[in-house]
């Protein structure tokens, strides 16, 4: 496994012009940031070496190496759901490739049914802490680096949460904060369901995020994240949710997303 990511990262060493500290992994809601990014170099998954090669509708899989605003980055375009198939070690290998690379901060973002009672479709929720609920951990097996025991007090950084509500408060956009749950799917959860994470302590559900940012965490790299609230969990406003309806919100609420993102970035 070790190997597979050196090899990984050599054969993107060779190739990329940058030495980025700062990754983003573009998940919905912020899809539109890739548009900003200059001095582009792409590579397609398909095309680096052990990358696992992303299937999902509306996930286009690339990895972006160049500039946004004044910090040079790199940025997946498509992640890895462990619902498609993939293991824990493939879902997360681009994080353990990124430590190899350097990447010192990762910026994520994800969708997720809000199950607390103050939030409204089309929220932004910026994730303070999260709940792992996959049924396989990614750090499971030969320890790699890092701890065998890694702490996780504080897995996305208090300082990029600071720092994102001022933004937010500064260009007025509305922002919620709270715990993501993150769990397999590829079902959305039933209303018995949404009840119990909700007992659990969490304020949104989704499928991703988790694992790369245990591994991230794993790997001395700073999180932030921000979910997009496509759908409610809370009983009585629970209506029938589909990939699409999720879509349509995520876009919507994109443009808050963007600018919160591109701000925290350049300040991080
Ligand atoms: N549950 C799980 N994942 C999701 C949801 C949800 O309600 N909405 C968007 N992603």
């Amino acid at each position: 496994m070790l190997e597979k990511i050196k090899e990984t990262a050599a054969f993107l060493k060779e190739r990329m012009h940058t030495s980025p500290e700062t990754a983003i992994i573009l998940g919905t809601g912020l899809g539109n940031l890739a548009n900003e990014i200059t001095e582009k170099y792409e590579i397609k998954y398909q095309d680096i070496p052990n990358f696992p090669v992303s299937t999902v509708e509306g996930h286009s899989g690339k990895l972006i190496f160049g500039k946004l605003g004044n910090k040079d980055i790199m940025a997946m375009q498509g992640r890895f759901h462990y619902y498609e198939g993939y293991s824990m070690k493939e879902v997360t290998f681009p994080v353990r490739v990124m430590k190899e690379l350097g990447i010192k901060t990762l910026f994520v973002s994800n969708a997720s049914g809000g199950m607390n009672d103050a939030f409204e479709i089309g929220d932004l929720m910026i994730i303070r802490d999260h709940i792992n609920f996959f049924p396989e951990h990614p750090l499971r097996g030969k320890n790699l680096y890092g701890d065998r025991f890694p702490d996780m007090s504080e897995a996305y950084s208090k300082d990029l949460i600071k720092k994102a509500l001022d933004i937010a408060k500064e260009k007025g956009i509305k922002v919620q904060q709270g715990v993501y749950l993150g769990t397999q799917g590829p079902t959305f959860e039933t209303p018995s369901e949404y009840k119990m994470f909700h007992i659990l302590g969490a304020d949104a559900v989704g499928m991703s995020t988790v694992p790369e940012v245990i591994v991230a965490n794993h790997a001395g790299i700073k999180c932030f994240g921000i979910s997009i609230i496509t759908d409610l969990g809370v009983e009585g406003k629970i209506v029938e949710v589909s990939h699409e309806e999720v879509q349509k919100a995520a876009d919507a609420a994109q443009p808050k997303m963007t600018t919160i993102m591109r701000e925290l970035i350049n300040r991080a």
